[in-house]
């Protein structure tokens, strides 16, 4: 008998963001001076108190297992910390604890999705919602970018995919990673109108909810509420990426199922992060995240600036979260070459590590990643300026 996965787990792609950062590690090993634009993860620490928060929780011997869901006094700590940030109001219930966004994307994800259901998921999408929903035995219905539109789906065409396909539910990922789309409050009163007329579930992925530089964070649970799972946590506010630690919020039949999976899957998340999200929620870091805030509004300032003026690449100023997504296809038409090749030869030629857009379904475009210091974007722009003149 040979062991082999079987077709659920073959159909699960390799991440293309972690291959690329794999591949400029390489070069790094070989001596070379790469720049990496590639990697999602804030180049900030984990604010000290809330890393003190977790040293203590060890010291403590806050060591052992925690309910399912989440302990208690997190669960209540972030009941507090939705509201206050985002003016949603959750009772405890309605809340639970997961090692990260991740996992509570695929919590949600089991616990309301049949066999072969279709779910909604408009382009750019982040790179692991199509694996997460088949991983849920469901079936991912891209919805096409639209540049145009500023990478936010209008109403209508949710609700024409939605009949198309006769879809159950819905992806959202505002602020958006790739596209640093953030909607008016207009156009997701619009995409919640048309949820509700074609009876979709919402799950909403607001992992950058609090990194705005233009507009404001409207969540599609502060519309719909009995339809929409948030899904939320410190990851990138906070710098807690290693930490494991997230929340998913919903109404609370769906919370309860999600903690009966996530009993079964993984036990609970770590004692140790939860005492640090903890801290996380309650304490006054508002002056910190302001300053990171700015430092990455500084950043994403100067890539726009910077990036238009380069012949044949376009950036919209992203407005939300820290990713840019250059617009390449005058660029690539010159070259007679796709996004997937621009980025291997910008990896190989200048040894600058972007992602290709063609990972988040928008083939033409580029990410580059702004989690990053400034003389890094300088040393990058430097570089794709010499590869497109050169
Ligand atoms: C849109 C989006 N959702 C979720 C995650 C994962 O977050 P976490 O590290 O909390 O699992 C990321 C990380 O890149 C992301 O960009």
């Amino acid at each position: 008998m040979t062991l082999r996965p079987n077709a659920r787990a073959r159909a699960v792609a390799d991440s293309v963001t972690l291959a690329i950062s794999a591949k400029a590690a390489e070069l790094r090993r070989a001596g070379k001076d790469v720049v990496s634009l590639g990697a999602g993860e804030p180049d900030f620490p984990t604010p000290e108190p809330v890393a003190e928060a977790g040293v203590r929780a060890i010291q403590r011997g806050d060591t052992r297992y925690t309910p399912a869901m989440g302990t208690n006094e997190l669960r209540e700590a972030a009941c507090t910390w939705f509201e206050r940030t985002f003016g949603l109001r959750y009772a405890l219930p309605e809340v639970m604890v997961t090692a990260g966004a991740k996992p509570a994307l695929h919590m949600a994800l089991m616990s309301v999705l049949e066999p072969g259901d279709r779910v909604l998921l408009p382009a750019p999408y982040w790179v692991s919602y199509p694996d997460l929903i088949r991983v849920a035995d469901g079936e991912p219905v891209v919805l096409p970018p639209a540049p145009e539109q500023g990478f936010v789906p209008t109403g209508a065409q949710i609700a024409a995919a939605a009949r198309e396909h006769g879809a159950r539910g819905l992806i959202l990922n505002f602020p958006g990673n790739p596209s640093g789309a953030v909607p008016s409050r207009q156009q997701m009163q619009e995409i919640v109108d048309a949820a509700r007329a074609h009876e979709l579930w919402i799950l909403s992925d607001e992992i950058y909810g609090t990194l705005i530089y233009e507009g404001e964070h409207v969540s599609p649970a502060a519309l719909a509420r009995e339809r929409t799972m948030v899904v939320n946590g410190g990851s990138k506010s906070h710098t807690l990426t290693g930490w494991r630690v997230g929340f998913l919020a919903g109404p609370e039949e769906v919370i309860a199922a999600a903690g009966r999976v996530q009993s079964q899957v993984i036990g609970n998340p770590s004692a140790i992060s939860q005492a640090a999200a903890v801290s996380a929620c309650l304490t006054d870091l508002s002056a910190e995240l302001q300053r990171r805030r700015t430092a990455y509004d500084q950043r994403r300032r100067f890539l726009v600036e910077r990036i238009n003026r380069i012949p044949g690449l376009h950036l919209r100023p992203p407005q939300g979260a820290f990713y840019a997504l250059v617009d390449a296809r005058e660029l690539l038409a010159r070259l007679r070459i796709d996004d997937v090749a621009l980025c291997q030869r910008l990896l190989d030629e200048v040894y600058l590590a972007t992602v290709p857009g063609t990972a988040f379904a928008i083939p033409g475009f580029v990410r580059l990643s702004f989690a990053t210091g400034m003389r890094e974007l300088e040393r990058a722009v430097e570089r794709l300026e010499r590869f497109v003149r050169g």
